[in-house]
């Protein structure tokens, strides 16, 4: 089945969750494309997760459309979510439609993301207003960590908790087609659920949301530096991966890689003759 941005609605309508998974390449994209993951996130994570950048602050439109365009190459039915990047969308109205317009057309994108609530609803009506399906990010945004001064759960106190169900409704009616919620409290992740028309997708925002998301690395177990309490290593695939490159070490240090079945033959009397 093909996700697009009316299956999304009926899955809220039917109480059948969303998944989103984030995805910077073509060979991971296929693997999740293959098991029928819903949507994949193209996330300014990459920043971190693949580019080894402090913040998301330093990643570019050519780091998004790069890793965009590689994903959209290995998926057919799952829907591609690309991030805006950082003051790709904040300067202005203008900025947004045309940065939107190359993610779709040089990143294949579907759907664009962008962080913020009632303060980027001009942007997010103009984005719809050509043709851009929008998914809006709100609670912790991670380009404003230096507004934040820190990364932490948002909307804790009435006020904060009252800021974010005043975004979350200008996003949908600004027309985002989706919200993704970060780092809320459960309770108020589900009210806000329950207020929308639209899907909402949490990432450290419980289960009462219409769908989740997590980054790729951290449910493989592939970085345990530092696990957040919203994640859930679903494998260990970092010791797996370390454990076949020290394999792949020894075996070539003791000669036992590669075989002969790993070798191209060439007949005996030709290299005869080269002696
Ligand atoms: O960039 C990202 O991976 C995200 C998700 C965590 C929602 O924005
Ligand atoms: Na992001």
């Amino acid at each position: 089945m093909k996700n697009t941005v009316n299956t999304l609605l009926q899955q809220k309508k039917d109480g059948n969750k969303i998944t989103m998974l984030t995805c910077y390449d073509y060979s991971t994209a296929k693997l999740m494309e293959e098991v029928g993951v819903n949507t994949i996130l193209v996330g300014d994570s990459l920043g971190n997760t693949m580019l080894g950048y402090e913040d998301t602050i330093q990643v570019t439109m050519e780091d998004m459309i790069h890793h965009s365009a590689a994903v959209s190459r290995g998926l057919k039915n799952t829907l591609l979510v690309c991030d805006m990047p950082f003051m790709s969308y904040q300067t202005s109205v203008y900025d947004a439609v045309v940065n939107a317009g190359r993610l779709m057309k040089e990143g294949h994108a579907n759907m664009v993301k962008l962080e913020g609530g009632v303060e980027v609803v001009p942007q997010i009506e103009a984005i719809v207003k050509a043709s851009i399906p929008v998914c809006a990010h709100i609670g912790l945004t991670p380009q404003s960590i230096n507004a934040f001064g820190g990364f932490k759960v948002q909307g804790k106190t009435e006020a904060a908790a009252r800021k974010l169900i005043e975004d979350a409704k200008a996003v949908q009616a600004a027309g985002a087609t989706m919200v993704v919620l970060e780092a809320v409290p459960a309770k108020l992740a589900t009210k806000i659920t329950e207020m929308l028309d639209i899907p909402t997708i949490g990432i450290g925002a419980g289960n009462g949301c219409d769908g989740q998301v997590l980054v790729y690395q951290d449910m493989l177990g592939m970085f345990t530096d530092y696990v957040p309490k919203f994640v859930r290593q679903f494998a260990n695939v970092g010791e797996v991966m370390k454990q076949a490159f020290t394999d792949y070490i020894n075996a070539v240090g003791d000669g036992s890689f590669p075989k002969e079945e790993n070798t191209y033959k060439i007949d005996d009397e030709i290299i005869d003759k080269l002696y």
